[in-house]
């Protein structure tokens, strides 16, 4: 990696505003964002679409082998078509979070994600990037919120697609995510010990991204 290059690692649970943020650093900073979240929904779709059970069983390795998710010009592919618009649903969230937990997703998709950041400047988003994927980016934060805001912000966005869901089924599920990213055995949702923890439920988008962008 040349000297010039950095890295922003961006962890924290779903609906903290991750994404919005991090979009909004990259394009003041001019460097790449990566989601990595959507490669995992990318994955969720995948198996839901093909109605392969979240087991890891062969048929999960051999999906692994076949499947091809990268980005292309800000969209998320999956086996070269652009899936950007298929990945928001209730239902592929819970299928992303239920098949990131497998070791044999997570040691893939990781190995992809250093790559695409190996040599350039990115901002990176997700569970696991200040602990697993780059542990030695030079700047950390875990941006968090408390699980009402999160799901008021959540539900807002739903809505605003023209899902049919209602505040509490949203709060039922940013919670059930939680719980499922925070206890899984491989990798899980932890703030590393030297991110600096962002609790933006007071905070407005701009607030968050003058924070970070004034220390980067
Ligand atoms: O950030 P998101 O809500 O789009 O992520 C969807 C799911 O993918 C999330 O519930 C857990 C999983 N994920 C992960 O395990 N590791 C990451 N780096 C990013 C996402």
């Amino acid at each position: 990696m040349s000297e010039k290059n950095f890295q922003i690692a961006i962890d924290g649970p779903s609906g903290a505003g991750k994404s919005t943020v991090a979009k909004a650093i990259a394009k003041k900073l001019n460097i790449e964002y990566i989601d990595t979240g959507a490669m995992y929904r990318a994955l969720g779709l995948k198996m839901l679409n093909l109605g392969i059970p979240m087991e890891d069983g062969p048929q999960l390795h051999k999906l692994l082998e076949e499947t091809e998710i990268d980005f292309q010009n800000g969209e998320i592919m999956l086996d070269g078509q652009v899936v950007s618009h298929l990945i928001r649903t209730p239902e592929v969230s819970m299928a992303a979070s239920d098949c990131s937990a497998f070791p044999c997703v997570r040691k893939q998709l990781v190995a992809a994600q250093q790559k695409m950041g190996e040599s350039k400047s990115v901002i990176m988003d997700g569970r696991d990037i200040c602990s697993v994927v780059f542990p030695d980016a030079q700047h950390k934060y875990y941006i968090t919120a408390t699980d009402e805001e999160r799901a008021r912000r959540r539900y807002k966005e739903l809505i605003e697609k023209g899902e049919n869901t209602t505040f509490e089924e949203t709060l039922a599920a940013i919670r059930e995510r939680d719980y499922n990213d925070s206890h899984r055995a491989a990798s899980p949702l932890k703030k590393a010990d030297d991110a600096v923890e962002l609790d933006t439920t007071d905070m407005t988008i701009e607030e968050v991204v003058e924070y970070i962008c004034s220390r980067v």
